[in-house]
């Protein structure tokens, strides 16, 4: 028999660990649950804390243990439908083919909460969303407590969700009451989120039931995640708002029609630094890297490898961006997150200026007559934001039957450099500073057009800026011409 392994952090709190195939073990943990305490579970989803949904005070204990913000609403985890009756109100019939298909398994519905549910569980919403977890453990656990569980993924706020027993270990050993361990999580995403209280059924958050399938059973389905939130708005799912999954590494995500570009790119970058870069790779880019710096990533291990990047001192890791479709949107919908959104993207060129309103919006609409498949922007130096492009630039581009709709002219951020798979200045002068303004894993892509066109040239684009049409016809003839060249370099090398 194993021993009953148990440990207590400064706070006191002794938090037991046992195998939940050990004899008495789920109940002991449904004992704690009744009694108001906390217990991870594990899932096949990511493992849970669980606390009774009906006990305000011991919900409390959840946000607590996490660091958790209040209006962050919980996820209610039943093992039969007479508990979905005691807390939801209003199952429609599309609730209920919903529950046929998919339960028990990896969907959380939102449903109208029912009378006297607690606003704790809710976040203060009038929803309360409810998932069957499809694991044996969790409902064994579930039915031997005989109440409704309430279950946030049980890693401290902004940390990976946990797939293991010792994930959860890691982030609240001394926290809560015990940790059931279990397998790990099979499925390693946390649940779809569906809205089914709006008058379309909204999609909160993708997982492994995909959008797809979801549109199988019920026609149309609003998406209703990803969207940019501002500050005053109180987002869908509350949850969406915070900062989520992300290791102390930082992480970029590098998009790229062709795979073969991102892994150039890529290793570039690691070369920059042999110890504290890597790369995630799924099987299918694997062959593009050496094992020594390369996490073989798949949708079931993600969080995992985002918590072994911490632990093996990796720094700054790299990932290709997945196509966003069936599971893959719910894969990059956690990348963008845990990237916090720092996305390079190898089909976009960033051309900069001073003010935004002559050489780089004409660059960036002369870019467009090649056809390359690959976008530009543009941006200034010391740009105003809200200035437009200058009216002599304009008419010179008119008379090239060149159009840039709806430009506004906008100040180069960190942001800009991170993202654009190359940066073409204007003059030495732009990329002076601009080199400034990047961290120095991004300076390697900081080039002048006449550099980046003919490694040796050096040649500034003049500023045409108070000139006369003359003065920016010549110019924008200027920048054809090493945009022609630049061009048909990248064609020739197939970056
Ligand atoms: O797979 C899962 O769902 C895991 C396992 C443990 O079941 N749980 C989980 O819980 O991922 P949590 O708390 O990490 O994420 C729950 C998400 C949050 O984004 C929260 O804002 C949202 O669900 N949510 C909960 N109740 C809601 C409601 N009534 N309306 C809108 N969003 C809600
Ligand atoms: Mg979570």
């Amino acid at each position: 028999m194993t021993a009953v392994r148990s440990t207590r952090n400064v706070v006191g709190l002794m938090t037991r660990y046992r195998n939940a195939s050990e004899l008495g073990a789920i109940k002991e943990a449904a004992d704690i649950l009744k009694n108001g305490g906390l217990v991870a579970f594990p899932t096949e989803t990511v493992y849970g804390l669980g606390a009774n949904a009906l006990d305000g005070q011991a919900l409390g204990k959840i946000f607590e243990a996490k660091g958790r913000p209040s209006d962050n609403p919980l996820i209610v985890h039943i093992a039969d439908m007479s508990m979905l009756e005691d807390i939801a109100a209003d199952i429609s019939d599309s609730a209920q083919r919903l529950i046929q298909k998919f339960w028990p398994g990896p969907l959380t519905l939102i449903f109208s909460k029912a009378q006297g549910i607690s606003d704790i569980v809710s976040g203060g919403l009038s929803t309360i969303a409810v998932r069957m977890p499809d694991n044996n453990v969790a409902l064994e656990l579930i039915r031997a407590a005989n109440i409704p569980i309430a279950a946030p993924s049980a890693n401290t706020s902004g940390k990976p969700s946990p797939t293991s027993a010792a994930h959860v270990e890691a982030d609240l050993n001394g926290k809560i009451d015990m940790v059931l361990e279990g397998e790990n999580s099979s499925v390693g995403l946390e649940s779809t989120i569906l809205d089914l209280s709006t008058p379309v059924p909204t999609l909160l958050r993708p997982g492994v039931i995909t959008l797809e399938m979801l549109e199988e059973v019920l026609g149309t389905v609003a998406i209703g995640y990803d969207s940019l939130i501002k500050n005053d708005e109180a987002p869908k799912a509350p949850g969406m708002k915070y900062k989520h999954y992300a290791p102390n590494a930082k992480l970029t995500i590098i998009k790229a029609k062709r795979d073969v570009r991102a892994a150039q790119f890529i290793r570039k970058q690691l070369e920059v630094d042999n110890c504290k870069y890597a790369v995630m790779a799924s099987a299918e880019h694997l062959s593009f890297y050496q094992d020594d710096k390369c996490y073989l990533l798949s949708s079931e291990n993600l969080f995992s490898i985002l918590r072994q990047l911490d632990y093996d001192g990796i720094e700054h890791a790299f990932v290709h961006a997945v196509e966003e479709s069936g599971v893959g949107s719910a894969i990059m919908n956690r990348l963008k997150k845990a990237a916090n959104n720092d996305i390079v993207d190898l089909d976009e060129v960033l051309f900069v200026c001073t003010g935004n309103t002559c050489r780089s919006p004409m660059a960036q609409a002369i870019w467009q007559r090649y056809n390359t498949g690959c976008n530009a922007i543009s941006r200034g130096v010391a740009a105003r934001q809200g200035d437009t492009i200058s009216e002599n630039a304009l008419k010179t581009l008119r008379e090239m039957n060149l159009e840039l709709p709806d430009f506004i002219s906008t100040p180069l951020s960190k942001k800009d450099i991170e993202r654009a798979s190359i940066v073409l200045c204007m003059s030495a002068a732009h990329k002076n500073v601009v080199m400034q303004i990047a961290e120095t894993a991004y300076r390697g892509k900081i080039y002048t057009l006449a550099e980046y066109a003919e490694n040796t040239a050096h040649e500034d684009i003049p500023d045409p800026y108070g000139g006369n049409l003359d003065v920016y016809k010549n110019c924008a003839a200027s920048l054809d011409k090493w945009i022609a060249k630049i061009v048909e370099k990248r064609n020739a090398t197939k970056i």
